[in-house]
């Protein structure tokens, strides 16, 4: 008989890391849902009776008043302390109601270089700083390839708040969440933007190929005030699974080392 230790540990692997009820359903029951078993329903159609979600305290308004109202206000924000304090006071986006904490940025504001993945995994939910975990030590040895660290490169996701189980934010989220990210590169302003894998690539460089044909290739990304360099490379998570791709990550941080050393330069 597994320990309730064993347990908890089986379902954080298998991505269960929240709850989405007070009250436990057992669903083996065969009490569970009378209506459903009806001898001509195959078994293996069978669904248990959900148990009721309890609604949220503040239910996240409908997704495209959440992006028309995330549009509005994130550009209010006169400096990266009250981008912040919008994005904790912000209920627009359900993730936030199931993450542990706003997980905003790493590294310096003032640096010329802003990385930005995608959103927070388990990790980064915990600790509340991108970039923390295994895909996290292997960014920081790409940075430190070319000179960088987090004392001298800034550090976003798209989304900053972890989904449930590490799932992929949907395309809503998503809308919902860019409009503060595009105010954070405003407010950062560096002189080079590196979008780490795909979902951050088409966000931000409002492409739809995939990493394979972006990476690689300067883009000029505009906020309007000012055209910033950016270039999109494999995400570090990829990395650790396709070990083989390290080589044309190499050349695109070489392009990247380049593009900041002539900045300086000038
Ligand atoms: N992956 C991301 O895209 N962002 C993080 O912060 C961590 C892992």
């Amino acid at each position: 008989m597994p320990t309730a230790h064993e347990l908890l540990a089986f379902y954080l692997e298998a991505g269960v890391d929240c709850a989405l009820s007070e009250t436990p359903v057992n669903r083996l029951s065969e009490e569970a849902a009378p209506e459903e078993r009806a001898p001509s329903r195959p078994q293996q159609f069978r669904t248990a009776n959900p148990a009721p979600i309890p609604p949220l305290a503040e239910p996240a308004p409908a997704p495209d008043a959440a992006i028309t109202s995330a549009r509005e206000i994130a550009p209010k924000a006169a400096s990266l302390e009250e981008l912040r304090d919008l994005l904790e006071r912000f209920d627009g986006c359900a993730l936030k109601s199931t993450a542990t904490r706003l997980v905003f940025a790493d590294g310096n504001p003032q640096a010329k270089i802003m990385f930005i993945g995608e959103a927070p995994g388990r990790d980064e939910d915990l600790e509340g700083r991108p970039f923390v975990g295994r895909s996290g030590k292997l960014l920081d040895l790409m940075m430190g390839a070319i000179g960088l660290d987090r004392t001298n490169a800034y550090i976003a996701n798209i989304i900053p708040w972890r989904p449930p189980g590490n799932r992929d934010p949907s395309p809503q989220e998503t809308q919902i969440c860019l409009p503060f990210i595009r105010r954070q590169i405003e407010l950062v302003n560096p002189d080079v933007v590196v979008c780490l894998g795909k979902p951050s690539s088409q966000a931000i460089l409002n492409v739809t190929d995939g990493i394979m044909k972006t990476r690689g290739r300067w883009f000029d990304y505009d906020t309007g005030a000012r055209k910033i360099r950016a270039m999109a490379t494999f995400h570090p998570a990829y990395l650790l699974r396709q070990p083989i791709y390290k080589r044309l990550t190499w050349q695109d941080l070489r392009a990247i080392r380049k593009a900041l050393n002539v900045g300086t330069a000038s």
